[in-house]
């Protein structure tokens, strides 16, 4: 069997502690599963900028490309606040979106039993809850033009971007929604401003014809992205797969973290178009950010790093078992009491990102002999 490649991308602020953290679970794979991994390291966001004068190096976009997967952690941080939209951060991981046509972006909202007192919500709204945000990343707002800030005659400046969808864009989001729902709940829920925004409105009757074309076996209903936003607090258990576009499914996606309660619980997908071959490419991360406060003292929680490379187990290298492995290790482990600062609760043990990621390495020698 071939190695499998995997580009690490440890970025700023908590991503290089996490990512040293599931490089150790990557490593547990190789030793205890004989599953071998090509490994390779790359800069990208601030730490890119400090060394190259660019959040992202062609040298490096051109591994992301040639590799099986890339696993990101996060970039961004105060440091770099200052700089000009296309030397941010945030322009190195946008330009991996676009390069790479990641255009769906999985990221699922799963409330974990041990962690239903965690979240702000009441227990009954989020126990059990199972939801996955299925968000365009490719299109929209993030990438239309016209965009900038423009001067104008009367001495005031004018800031503007761009909403923007074509068909092509909407269907092939749409189809990835449909899929899953179909391996899940069979129900999708597509959310735009069709009531204010033409974009919305097109992708309300896109969505509608491709499901009266191809899925009619899916429940599809529609609901406008506030009262969305709305609803995912107020009775979230009524969405299986919710599809939107790449500014609401932002939004969107934070909110649905909460219902689990903390974003450094939710690992993401970013998908692009399978190829001949049947593969396609994939990079994974988790839904938090940088968090520059907590950088370098060993308190980020490492779950949605360990999380996002079991979704890379699932999606890229179709080791279906091997990825409920590690995530029911991550279960027994939060059914212990072992808790990071963000997750904390009264009668628990906090605990900091190494001995967490040593917990559930132990727990996976478990669950894999059991
Ligand atoms: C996310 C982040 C990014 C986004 C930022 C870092 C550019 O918030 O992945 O949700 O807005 O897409
Ligand atoms: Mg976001």
């Amino acid at each position: 069997m071939s190695k499998r490649s995997l580009l690490l991308l440890p970025g700023d602020g908590i991503g290089p502690e996490v990512m040293r953290q599931v490089r150790r679970v990557i490593d547990w794979y190789t030793r205890k599963r004989g599953i071998e991994f090509a490994i390779e390291e790359g800069l990208v966001g601030g730490c890119s900028y400090d060394a190259h004068g660019t959040p992202l190096t062609d040298e490096t976009m051109a591994r992301a490309l040639a590799v099986d997967a890339v696993l990101l952690a996060a970039v961004g941080g105060p440091k770099w606040d200052n700089l000009g939209f296309d030397k941010r951060p945030e322009a190195g991981l946008l330009r991996l979106r676009k390069e790479m046509e990641l255009f769906a972006n999985l990221r699922p909202a799963k409330v974990f039993d041990a962690l239903v007192d965690a979240s702000t919500l009441k227990p009954d709204v989020v126990r059990g809850l199972d939801i996955m945000i299925v968000r365009e990343l490719t299109g929209g707002v993030y990438f239309g033009t016209p965009r900038g800030i423009t001067d104008l005659p009367n001495g005031e400046r004018r800031g503007v971007n761009t909403q923007v969808y074509d068909t092509h864009e909407i269907h092939r989001v749409a189809r990835v929604a449909f899929e899953l729902a179909r391996k899940r709940g069979n129900k999708v829920c597509s959310s735009e401003k069709g009531n204010v925004m033409e974009s919305g409105l097109l992708w309300r009757q896109e969505v509608i014809a491709l499901h009266k074309a191809e899925y009619q076996d899916v429940e599809l209903s529609h609901m406008l992205a506030d009262a969305a936003a709305m609803q995912l607090v107020r009775n979230p258990k009524q969405f299986d797969v919710i599809v939107t576009d790449n500014l609401f499914g932002d939004i969107l996606s934070d909110e649905a973290s909460m219902l689990t309660g903390s974003i450094g619980m939710l690992p993401s997908a970013s998908l692009g178009a399978t190829d001949a071959n049947g593969k396609r490419k994939a990079l994974y991360e988790p839904v938090h950010g940088s968090a520059p406060d907590i950088a370098g003292r060993d308190l980020a929680n490492p779950i949605a790093m360990f999380l996002s490379f079991a979704m890379a187990l699932r999606w890229s290298f179709d080791l279906q078992a091997e990825a409920d492995i590690l995530e029911n290790a991550v279960e027994n482990v939060l059914n212990t009491g072992l808790r990071t600062g963000d997750i904390m609760q009264p009668g628990m043990a906090k605990v900091s990102t190494s001995v967490m990621a040593d917990s559930i390495l132990r727990e996976m020698d478990k669950v894999a002999a059991a």
